[in-house]
């Protein structure tokens, strides 16, 4: 079968990249996931990588199953063995394979959204912990949040007592996980590149099987995400990362630095730090590894506050606002949102939803 034939040009140029890293941007529904799919595809047949020596991480576990349906579409392989899924997926697969050292009981249990809330208000009842002060939801978004930073608790930082209570929580919470052999979503991740890190045979043996690490929704990636793939990819290997590039902010748009001076958008330079958010609602830096620039004429968005500050943006994103830079950690962001047809509205991350935000008119 010619794998090739249906693709057009870009397409076929992304699907025969040569055996290196590679980063594709491209729209929403312009073939990204396809040119993933035939990518293996078109590895595989070319005999660049075995079916066992290739490892792809897609957003959902729907996307999992139709790419390994349209794999077996085109190449006369059992899809069944490879090692394509979510990242919560792989992860479980590869803390099953490995409890023991992942320091799991043969048997853990994975907690779903539901169950890690009701474990959290099983401990805050158990240590009579006043849940109006201490809300359930937030315990829980602080944890994974905190563990989705690649975070343990000895390791989130602590600013006043209020913090000082979560972190002490969420240790709490861990050791009972550990004592019931469970295991909620972001430890599956966590667990797994704790595992990797400290165990340098695996890694290696893990780093020498994959050759080929590809990722869809590259875009949505978090920092312990990236970190995990990054374990995986080791020095060797490719990562083949496709995206949705759609998510950019407009030229003029003002970047507070690590220094906390601030620079233009386009006055960003690879290398440089920059304030960014890294998750449990605290700023951190980060260093600024590719820049993109694109002309492009669109509609923006401005808004200007009462005290006469503006913010300009694409509709298409949403940006954080209201944080203030040394005063973290901040519990909550302001964003905007916008529904196609119906309008834009600022709304409140977390628990503190705006009481009478309502959609304005494009
Ligand atoms: N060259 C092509 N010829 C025919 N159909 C195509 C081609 N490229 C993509 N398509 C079809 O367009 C649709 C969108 O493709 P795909 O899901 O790969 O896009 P995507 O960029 O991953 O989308 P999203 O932004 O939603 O993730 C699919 O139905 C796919 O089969
Ligand atoms: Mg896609």
């Amino acid at each position: 079968m010619n794998l090739l034939a249906n693709l057009n040009e870009p397409q076929l140029a992304a699907v025969t990249l040569p055996n290196q890293s590679a980063l594709i941007l491209a729209g929403a529904g312009s073939g990204k996931t396809r040119v993933l799919t035939t990518r293996i595809a078109w590895l595989i047949q070319t005999g660049q990588v075995s079916p066992q020596g290739v490892l792809a991480v897609t957003f959902t576990n729907k996307a999992a199953k139709e790419m390994m349906t349209r794999l077996s579409a085109m190449l006369p392989i059992n899809t069944r063995g490879m090692w394509i899924g979510t990242f919560h997926g792989l992860c479980n697969r590869m803390l099953r394979a490995h409890y023991r050292d992942a320091g799991l009981p043969s048997t853990f249990q994975i907690l779903d959204q539901a169950d890690q809330l009701g474990a959290i208000k099983r401990l805050l009842k158990a240590n009579n912990i006043d849940d109006e002060r201490y809300p359930p939801r937030n315990l829980q978004m602080f944890i994974n949040n905190a563990k989705e930073a690649g975070l343990r608790a000895n390791a989130v930082e602590v600013n006043d007592d209020y913090n000082r209570k979560f972190v002490e929580l969420y240790a709490q919470y861990d050791a009972q996980c550990n004592r019931e052999g469970v295991v909620d979503f972001a430890e599956l991740l966590l667990r797994c590149y704790e595992l990797l890190d400290r165990n340098e045979i695996l890694r290696e043996h893990y780093q020498k099987r994959f050759r080929h690490v590809l990722v869809d929704e590259f875009q949505d990636t978090n920092r312990l995400q990236y970190a995990w793939l990054k374990q995986l990819a080791g020095s060797d290997n490719a990562i083949f990362a496709v995206g949705d590039d759609d998510q950019c902010v407009v030229g003029g748009t003002e970047v507070t630095m690590s220094d906390g001076t601030v620079k233009l958008v386009e006055q960003i330079r690879v290398g440089n730090m920059v304030k960014s958010c890294v998750g449990g609602g605290k700023m951190g830096s980060s260093r600024v590894w590719r820049v993109h620039y694109r002309t492009e004429q669109t509609q923006v968005v401005t808004i200007r506050t009462q005290k006469g500050r503006t913010l300009t943006t694409t509709p298409e994103h949403v940006h954080f606002a209201g944080y203030a830079v040394g005063h973290m950690p901040a519990r909550f962001f302001l964003y905007m949102m916008m529904k196609p047809g119906v309008g834009y509205r600022l709304a409140v991350s977390g628990h503190r939803r705006a009481r009478h935000s309502k959609y304005l008119p494009p």
